[in-house]
């Protein structure tokens, strides 16, 4: 299982580099499915759940071949259109496959994916989407069992601007006869990262990053090189890593235009943060300032992903915040650990209160979830005294070497 032993107090000084996104390399490692050819993708980061992605790609039949931070696809080989049990419960967001399969093959069986980690996570949009596009999809014993002889463009209008929905019907629409709209689609940098990725393989994309997104269908790819993008998520909790510490850090390979909402409130607590387009120096307050309201809303809001991390901050600062969490239900797990270390934090339905407490302690802690995981670590970062977080896998999901960096910076923390 593994755990993470931290001695905080430890204020981290130095220079990281950001690797690429786990939400943008995952729905480019799906799509490499639609092309009947090769793809090779940079700045890759090593970790779990990109590891199961290519599992389920080699289990299908791709050859995958990886090598330090690059992957090579060949998804010629595919023969197996079923979509294994195991490694969608371990990685709900395989669902993106579905996609890629229909359009390359018309057809797919998977499995509906279990788990709830942060709320009940439905894929009804997804479902209702490529209906729309001629999929026929049945729902028995636990499996998705889908088949799209005539996929054709049309008009969608999600009723949320949901990230994997808006992906999916992304992988659908490249194929299908005529054009797609997609109407309120998810505007974050990842849905960008997928357009390029899929227009360089020959796709006719336009619009992704704002809420209109047009596709017209074509019939063949071809091989592609992709880089993906920096992870602003990776790049948040490192910033508030060096908030929390009162220390200086400085990150390279960031895209500044993808963390502004978390710049903001790292400024609004009492952070300077310097930058230009790819680095950005954070120097962390004495003590955080309060802040009034934390919103997490769909891109370009303030992240979900970062709410967590920004609790943490927040559990140490000088005053009351609220923090409002509009996207997952269900989010809040890692208050109860927070308050284990000391925080004083009460959860109403989707509003967390947080009166911030001069100092946190060290405690025994659960990651019960991967940004939530992170927080604990961050929390121990500041605490005095010894943290011990246990169920480190989540944490794994989405941090690729995360204690090797934070000793790079001066943090006292171990992996055992
Ligand atoms: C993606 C990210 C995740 C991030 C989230 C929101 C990946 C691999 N994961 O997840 O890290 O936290 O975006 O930024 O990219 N919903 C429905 N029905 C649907 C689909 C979604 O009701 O069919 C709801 C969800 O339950 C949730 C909200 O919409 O409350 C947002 O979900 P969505 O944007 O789809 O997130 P994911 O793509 O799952």
């Amino acid at each position: 299982m593994g755990k993470y032993i931290i001695e905080g107090g430890k204020r981290l000084v130095g220079e990281i580099n950001v690797t690429g996104a786990k939400n943008s390399v995952l729905p480019v490692l799906a799509a490499t499915v639609i092309n009947n050819d090769t793809s090779t993708i940079f700045n890759c980061p090593n970790l779990r759940d990109v590891e199961v992605m290519e599992q389920i790609l080699k289990t299908i039949g791709c050859k995958v071949n990886r090598m330090d931070d690059m992957t090579y696809v060949d998804s010629r080989p595919i023969n197996k259109m079923r979509i294994s049990e195991e490694l969608v419960r371990e990685m709900r967001s395989s669902i993106i496959l579905m996609g890629a399969m229909l359009a390359r093959f018309g057809e797919v069986e998977i499995s509906y994916p279990g788990g709830c980690e942060i709320g009940p996570r439905p894929i009804d949009l997804h479902l209702k989407s490529l209906r729309e596009l001629g999929a026929i999809i049945e729902e028995s014993h636990g499996f998705l069992y889908c088949k799209a002889e005539n996929l054709r463009g049309c008009e969608i209008q999600l009723d949320y601007p949901s990230v994997g929905a808006t992906e999916n019907i992304m992988m659908v629409a490249v194929k299908a006869k005529g054009t797609t709209i997609i109407r309120n689609a998810a505007r974050e940098p990842e849905i960008i990262d997928l357009q390029n990725y899929l227009n360089v393989a020959g796709a006719k994309i336009y619009g992704a990053g704002t809420s209109v997104i047009r596709i017209d269908g074509v019939d063949s790819f071809n091989s592609v090189e992709h880089n993906i993008i920096p992870d602003r998520i990776v790049a948040g909790t490192y910033m508030v890593a060096a908030a929390i510490t009162g220390g200086e850090v400085v990150l390279k390979n960031i895209e500044v235009e993808h963390i502004q909402s978390i710049i903001a409130k790292l400024r609004e607590a009492g952070c300077m943060v310097y930058n230009n387009c790819t680095t950005l120096k954070v120097i962390g307050p004495r003590r955080p300032n309060a802040i009034e309201t934390v919103q997490t809303l769909p891109f370009p809001g303030f992240p979900t992903d970062m709410q967590a991390q920004m609790m943490a901050l927040l559990s140490l600062a000088n005053g009351t915040s609220i923090i409002s969490e509009t996207v997952f239900e269900n989010r809040f797990k890692h208050v109860e650990e927070l308050v284990r270390m000391g925080a004083n934090i009460k959860t109403v339905g989707k509003a967390a209160v947080i009166k911030g407490v001069e100092g946190l302690t060290g405690a025994k802690v659960s990651a019960k979830d991967l940004r939530g995981g992170a927080s604990l670590v961050l929390s121990g970062l500041a605490a005095k005294g010894t943290t011990e977080v246990d169920n480190i896998y989540h944490i794994e999901r989405g941090y690729d070497g995360l204690e090797k960096i934070l000793q790079s910076l001066g943090a006292d923390i171990k992996k055992i």
